[in-house]
């Protein structure tokens, strides 16, 4: 089964995501909210972003920061109110910016009101809800399990945390031995799959433009070649074309060969698996630091896989970073993420940035886990916009924060990289918009690697232009031939006398070819 590109803005999307915890707080409670975001849209478009990304905002007990949800269809209180998140639509979009909420299909919190009664020993409407077993004493094989919780007699699979009950989509081979295990066509996979529909119809037509999807793979269960996964998610995106064709899906997969198949709009490179995207700005020795391994060449053999098994449907996404590892500026000079972010705003596919990249927020170190944060905690502190209290984040008292603001003297803020045309806000900024004028660096021009060492060179473009990308990491100047006249340069990047150009330590450029 083949879907089309699905809908044209994302061709040109560049994406902004948010954890809305730690945007802007508006009411001085400690904690961000909507409102923030609202009030902050101008800036994100000012950006060049079009699209936002927000992690979960739904009623939820928040044991996993949003991730185990306790109500779908609420927004929780202390972000504001579904009306608010209505107010929050109209207003990207009065500004040409789209917003994909988180969706969160593969588990909910045992908060939710579906898990309570699914635990009851009479049935009812959800006691298929969840992946139980009929016997307490059997377990759900090789997932972790709930046990002695519920007056129902069997155990209950989890996803991820064990408050994340895991939802029931079916098995994709049931174990006929194993009655408990139910065929993804039974009346109580099926009323999930209705259920997550409905969730998703309530928030589009409210205005939401689409979803990024937590654990996209996790669903179908006994499903080790996720065949039923996959053929999942095509019902999913046979309703998006049938019902919302102007609205999109992005999967938290790490695997396009499956994910594009299961008609995912997009995929993220993920930090953990195959894709080696720590190599770039992070791990030991990533190639973005003047120190770092200077080759990309395990990165780059698996990205060339994943496009080859992309085609020219779905894309592949590379994130700057995300709420779930840390930092950039853990590892990299504000120098070296200016390389990193010409690297990101000139590859294929779509871009995201994660809130406070763009200024070089720090991970904070040694924080106190929060919201089951653990070590992902340090790279969710509030964004940092000015010199006021809390760095301009909230009004509230500093004890009262979500998490700590960075207090160090050279912390960086909106403010102060905005009055400096060297920042690396300036440098973000510069980039994206080049990006969007440009259709020879579109999200969905074409991709050709020259190196992957030193320098590190590609090609992009269309049949109306092509543009080389030169970037040079490392501590040495570096030469490099290649025709073209400049489009765009950081650092100090000359003409070599011979056909070529020179680049010095930590410099990159863009050259218009013909
Ligand atoms: C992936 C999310 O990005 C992460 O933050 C969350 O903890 C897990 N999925 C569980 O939902």
């Amino acid at each position: 089964m083949q879907f089309g590109k699905g809908p044209a803005w994302l061709d040109h999307a560049v994406f902004y995501e948010i954890y809305p915890q730690s945007f802007l707080d508006t009411n001085a409670d400690g904690i961000g909210d909507l409102e923030g975001i609202i009030q902050k849209l101008d800036y994100i478009r000012s950006l060049g972003c079009n699209a936002i990304w927000m992690n979960p905002c739904f009623e939820s007990p928040f044991g996993d920061a949003g991730y185990d949800v306790s109500d779908y269809y609420s927004i929780a209180p202390r972000y504001g109110t579904n009306r608010d998140m209505q107010r929050l639509f109209e207003a990207a979009h009065s500004r040409g910016i789209r917003v994909f909420l988180d969706l969160v299909p593969g588990h909910t919190s045992i908060e939710h009101k579906w898990f309570r009664e699914s635990c009851r020993a009479e049935r009812n409407a959800y006691t298929d809800r969840y992946v139980w077993t009929n016997d307490n004493r059997e377990t759900p094989g090789n997932m972790g399990y709930l046990r002695g919780i519920s007056e129902r007699n069997g155990t209950c699979a989890f996803n991820y945390y064990s408050f994340q009950p895991a939802l029931n989509y079916g098995y994709y081979q049931p174990d006929p031995e194993k009655p408990w295990q139910q065929s993804m066509d039974a009346p109580g996979p099926q009323a999930t799959v209705h259920e997550m529909e409905s969730i998703m119809r309530f928030w589009l037509d409210m205005g939401c433009d689409g979803f990024r999807v937590d654990m996209a793979m996790s669903l179908v269960k006994g499903d080790p070649d996720e065949e039923g996964t996959i053929r999942l998610w095509q019902h999913f995106r046979e309703f998006y074309d049938r019902e919302y064709p102007d609205c999109a899906l992005i999967s938290e997969w790490g695997n396009p060969e499956h994910s594009l198949r299961g008609g995912f709009h997009m995929d993220f490179l993920l930090h953990f698996g195959p894709s080696h995207y720590l190599d770039l700005f992070r791990g030991p020795a990533p190639y973005f630091s003047r120190q770092g391994n200077h080759s990309l060449r395990a990165f780059m053999e698996k990205y060339l896989e994943y496009a080859r098994q992309a085609g020219d449907t779905g894309m592949i996404c590379i994130p700057s970073g995300n709420h779930d590892m840390d930092r950039m500026a853990r590892h990299l000079s504000q120098d070296e993420m200016k390389l990193a972010f010409l690297f990101l705003m000139t590859m294929p596919g779509v871009p995201f940035l994660y809130y406070g990249d763009e200024i070089g927020l720090r991970y904070l170190e040694n924080l106190k886990s929060k919201e089951g944060g653990y070590q992902r905690t340090g790279a969710r502190t509030p964004m940092q916009w000015d010199h006021t209290t809390n760095a301009g984040f909230s009004q509230a008292a500093p004890h009262k924060l979500y998490l700590p603001v960075d207090t160090s003297s050279d912390r960086p803020t909106v403010e102060e990289q905005e009055a400096d045309p060297d920042s690396l806000l300036h440098t973000v900024r510069t980039l994206i918009h080049l990006r969007l004028q440009e259709a020879a660096l579109g999200n969905r021009a074409g991709f050709e690697l020259v190196s992957d060492a030193l320098p590190l060179v590609y090609k992009r473009g269309t049949d109306a232009g092509k543009v080389i990308v030169i970037l040079n990491p490392s501590m040495e100047p570096i030469c490099w031939n290649a025709r073209g006249t400049l489009l765009y340069q950081q650092g100090d990047v000359e003409p070599d006398g011979h056909d070529g150009w020179r680049l010095e330590s930590g410099a990159g450029c863009i050259l218009r070819v013909l």
